[in-house]
């Protein structure tokens, strides 16, 4: 017997449930997609996105990688980008990382983990724009906690820099980012006070949370 068959019946029982609260439910959703929010999250398996928010399935367009990054040359997550902002009509993009998260964690470490240090360099990139900050902090545990938050913030800039999301702001339609927080001990989103809504906010919020200047001078 293969194991996944437990999947299957796990699968007829929750759709038999769903349908038994609201018999047109699949039919509906079969129709058409109209969610309201793009997640971008860590892959892990305690934070899932619909799960955490209480929402149902069509309500949220979502993207999860290890550590919750936004990469400008990662055509995956562009496209989802591109496609929850320009055919979804989305309005509103969530950056979510958690604490605790083992990307960050191993990110912190010298120790190899083969293929995926090539990932994590980009949460390094980020440690590095930080080090000042995070050197300062001399409890491990705190500064693996600044590290996850400042890995959020800077991911919700690249969501920003994206041609996708200036190219919206550029129209003047409206799209909104946000950065949250979630903790695995206790089941609860912390808001980390992003809410980036233009170029402006983008501006000012490099201002409050110490993030790198946006017009480095780059010399090759
Ligand atoms: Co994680």
């Amino acid at each position: 017997m293969r194991i996944t068959e437990t999947l299957f019946e796990r699968n007829k029982y929750w759709a038999k449930k769903m349908t038994e609260i609201n018999p047109d439910f699949f039919s509906q959703l079969h129709k058409q997609q109209t969610p309201q929010y793009l997640w971008i999250g860590c892959s892990d398996s305690r934070v899932s996105s619909n799960e955490i928010i209480d929402l149902l399935p069509g309500e949220i367009f979502v993207h999860r990688n290890i550590a919750n990054v936004v990469v400008h040359t990662d055509l995956n997550c562009l496209s989802v980008i591109q496609y929850a902002v320009e055919v979804l009509n989305i309005k509103h993009i969530i950056v979510c990382g958690h604490y605790g998260c083992g990307g960050v964690k191993a990110a912190m470490e010298t120790k190899e983990h083969g293929l995926i240090d090539n990932w994590l360099r980009h949460i390094q990139d980020v440690h590095r724009m930080h080090q000042m900050e995070l050197d300062g902090i001399s409890d491990e545990n705190d500064k693996f906690r600044k590290l996850c938050e400042k890995n959020v913030i800077e991911q919700v800039v690249n969501v920003c820099n994206t041609t996708i999301v200036q190219k919206a702001w550029r129209k003047q339609n409206e799209l909104t980012i946000y950065g949250w927080i979630y903790s695995i001990k206790n089941g609860i989103l912390k808001d980390l006070d992003v809410c980036v809504a233009d170029v402006q906010d983008l501006n000012s919020m490099r201002d409050k949370h110490t993030l790198r200047p946006q017009n480095l001078e780059i010399s090759i």
